[in-house]
């Protein structure tokens, strides 16, 4: 793997790492790069949601529909019984310990305010997966002070990076609404485009395969520090082609 940190980079330095041979090379010598591939037939990863409401559980039924086994997770699995017989029979529920155990890949898809403590409880397990996805948003129900705090960090994607040290980070579907998931996945025509920010190239090669299984097409704008941009109220935010992205990433910085 690639011993900078991809944050020293421009930002136009990551989108061209992105398809260059080095970062080929750099995924190809990594212990964890046959967890980017798909393959025909289907790997499939153990995949758990640390949040089971609107969006996770939205996003873990997608996952699990694709064949992947998920576990949904939340501080009251008791809870999630309707959500697990709905997402099918590789979808199972348990306590976040139990998720963190089971997964090769999260989804961190709890009101930001949360992630402090899910840090602090499973910050060296989190470290220790191939893939955290990213799709918690500080946002007026976080609270101004948490807001704030994001903000004083450089925006979620770094912020997140403080809270969960070591993980592997990619921030994804930040600002895509749970109740349009599964009318957009696998769409006609042009896919939906997702945007994605991250430092790790296995990571974001990870993300981007997951993403195209449940049916979009990643987009890569940049490294975490871009993960900002992702959040509702941005322009990235909302439904947009993959070439509508490109095209809105290019006029941030
Ligand atoms: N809703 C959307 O359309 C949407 C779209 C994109 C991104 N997001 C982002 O996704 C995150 C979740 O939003 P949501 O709308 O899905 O919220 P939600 O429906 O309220 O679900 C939140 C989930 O997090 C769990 N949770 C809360 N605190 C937790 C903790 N300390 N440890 C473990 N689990 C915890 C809750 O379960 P328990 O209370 O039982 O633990 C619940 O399962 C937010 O950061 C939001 O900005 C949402």
């Amino acid at each position: 793997m690639n011993s900078q940190p991809l944050s020293e980079f421009r930002r136009r330095d990551v989108l061209r790492l992105a398809g260059s041979a080095a970062a080929v090379l750099a995924l190809a010598a990594s212990p964890l790069a046959a967890l980017a591939q798909t393959a025909p037939g289907g790997a499939t990863l153990k995949i758990a949601t640390i949040g089971a409401g609107r969006e996770g559980g939205a996003l873990g039924t997608l996952f699990a529909k694709a064949g992947h086994p998920v576990m949904f997770s939340s501080r009251h699995p008791e809870e999630l019984k309707d959500l697990v017989a709905s997402a099918g029979p590789s979808a199972k529920a348990g306590t976040v310990a139990d998720a963190v155990a089971f997964a090769d890949v999260v989804l961190l898809v709890v009101p930001y305010g949360a992630v402090e403590q899910i840090g602090k409880d499973y910050g060296p397990a989190l470290a220790g997966k191939a893939l955290v996805m990213d799709v918690s948003n500080p946002t007026a129900r976080s609270g101004e002070e948490i807001v704030k705090w994001v903000e004083q960090q450089g925006g979620a994607g770094l912020a997140t990076a403080k809270l969960l040290p070591g993980a592997h980070l990619v921030r994804a579907f930040n600002a895509i609404g749970y109740a349009k998931l599964p009318e957009l996945a696998h769409r006609q025509g042009d896919p939906v485009g997702v945007p994605i920010a991250g430092d790790d190239p296995n990571a974001v090669a990870i993300a981007s395969r997951l993403i195209k299984e449940i049916g979009f097409e990643p987009v890569m704008v940049g490294g975490l520090a871009m993960g900002k941009y992702l959040n509702v109220g941005t322009p990235l935010a909302g439904i947009h082609t993959p070439d509508e992205i490109r095209q809105i990433a290019a006029t941030l910085k």
